[in-house]
């Protein structure tokens, strides 16, 4: 199945997120392959969309748990009005370095606040921030999504976006005996979503060219 997933994926990318001359997404893999980042970024239709949510959901304050070169966050730069930011959390330095200079050649770095560590230790400050986030992208170490999906509560308002990658793993996720910890991990999370009442949540399974995953996403009620 992944040749027709390919096949799909790059029609309906080609007309609905062709890249123009001198694409700086384009740019910013190409920047990313050299430095030696792992291919682990989201693909350019589901970027297209991560920028779709920003703007549907018409957020001003983006969270990213997970930045690697900065790909899915310049999509998501892409949604947000002039006077939009987002704060993205990283851990490894020379992923964030490579962010750094992806963000600049685009453009975008002055509405970036990149913020190196682990996240865990990054999100108890934002929480002395003036304002909640309007979506959170949480896309780090699967293993920690039931902690991210803790702060993101706390960090959010009613009506606030969280949208979580990398669920579905092939269909991994339904092992319930999986040692994988980043696989209990997507389960914990998953558990979380179902009980929390103040949280309303789906997951949208996705196949193209990185394979077969999914994303959660839900919606803060109250
Ligand atoms: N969002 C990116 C892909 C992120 S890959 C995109 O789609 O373009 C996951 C990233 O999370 C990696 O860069 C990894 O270094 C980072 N990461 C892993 N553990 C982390 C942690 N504990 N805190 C912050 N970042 C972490
Ligand atoms: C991995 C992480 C990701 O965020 C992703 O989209 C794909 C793979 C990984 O850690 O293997
Ligand atoms: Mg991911």
């Amino acid at each position: 199945m992944q040749d027709l997933w390919t096949q799909v994926d790059r029609y309906f990318c080609d007309r609905l997120a062709p890249a123009g001359p001198g694409d700086e997404l384009d740019a910013a893999l190409a920047t990313n392959k050299k430095a030696g980042l792992p291919a682990i970024d989201v693909s350019r239709l589901q970027g297209k969309f991560l920028e779709f949510l920003v703007r549907s959901s018409g957020a001003r304050r983006v969270l990213e748990i997970g930045t690697l070169g900065g790909y899915s966050t310049l999509w998501l730069v892409r949604g947000l009005p002039e006077d939009g930011k987002i704060v993205t959390l990283e851990f490894d330095p020379h992923h964030a370095e490579t962010a750094r200079e992806n963000l600049r050649n685009a453009g975008v770095l002055e509405r970036v606040e990149l913020i190196v560590g682990r996240a865990i230790d990054s999100l108890p400050a934002l929480e002395d921030a003036a304002e909640p986030f309007d979506l959170i992208f949480i896309d780090a170490d699967k293993k920690s999504y039931p902690e991210y999906l803790e702060w993101a509560l706390k960090l959010s308002r009613p009506s606030t976006v969280i949208v979580a990658d990398n669920v579905v793993r092939d269909g991994e996720v339904v092992d319930a005996d999986s040692n994988d910890p980043d696989i209990q991990g997507v389960r914990r999370f998953t558990e979380l979503l179902a009980t929390e009442p103040r949280l309303s949540a789906t997951v949208l399974q996705t196949v193209g060219v990185k394979g077969y995953d999914g994303f959660a996403l839900a919606v803060v009620l109250r």
